[in-house]
């Protein structure tokens, strides 16, 4: 199978990405803006929720392309962040790094995920439904600042 992101490459989170995480992160107003701590506590093995991510990076030079945050809680499991660089956005990275964290939480007993998304966000939505997410509910206002509802979606795990 061709490559659908040629020229990235795809890798577990480290402690050492998180600078650049956070950076890319506070570029994009549409991405969850989590502190340092919680990014760190991604990648303590024995926190209370297990957590998996990953990052997305250029293969020549290295660059921060993108990251994703998955939490676990075998059968079911979240994808709580995935962000992608506006200069790296819609050359597939955002389906790699959904496809790197599926297989690493089937792997781990996971066989459904499920995410939240505002209904404004039709980049997210598009990418979501692209991966083979289907809306499974909807929570009215759950957003503020501004106040919308959240779109409920659903994916089975293989
Ligand atoms: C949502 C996001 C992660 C997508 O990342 P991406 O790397 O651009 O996505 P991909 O290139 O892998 O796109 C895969 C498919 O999703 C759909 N898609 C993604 N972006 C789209 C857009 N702007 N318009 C229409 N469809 C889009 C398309 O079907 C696309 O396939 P195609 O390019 O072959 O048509 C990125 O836009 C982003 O970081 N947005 C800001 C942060 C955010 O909203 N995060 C989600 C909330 S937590």
């Amino acid at each position: 199978m061709n490559d659908p992101a040629p020229g990235f490459r795809i890798r577990s989170m480290a402690l050492n990405d998180v600078d650049g995480v956070l950076t890319l992160a506070s570029s994009l107003p549409e991405a969850p803006h989590w502190p340092r701590a919680a990014y760190e506590g991604c990648l303590d093995p024995h926190a209370v929720v297990r957590r998996l991510s990953c990052v997305a990076e250029e293969a020549t030079t290295g660059v921060l392309a993108g990251f994703a945050v998955a939490s676990l809680n075998s059968p079911q499991s979240e994808l709580e962040s995935i962000a992608v660089a506006a200069e790296f956005q819609r050359r597939g990275v955002g389906g790699r790094l959904w496809r790197f964290l599926a297989s690493a939480l089937a792997e781990k007993g996971a066989s459904e995920a499920f995410l939240e998304v505002r209904v404004s966000n039709r980049r997210a939505l598009a990418l979501y439904r692209s991966l083979g997410f289907t809306e499974a509910g909807r929570r009215p206002r759950y957003y503020a600042d501004p106040a919308e509802d959240a779109v409920i979606l659903r994916c089975i795990l293989r």
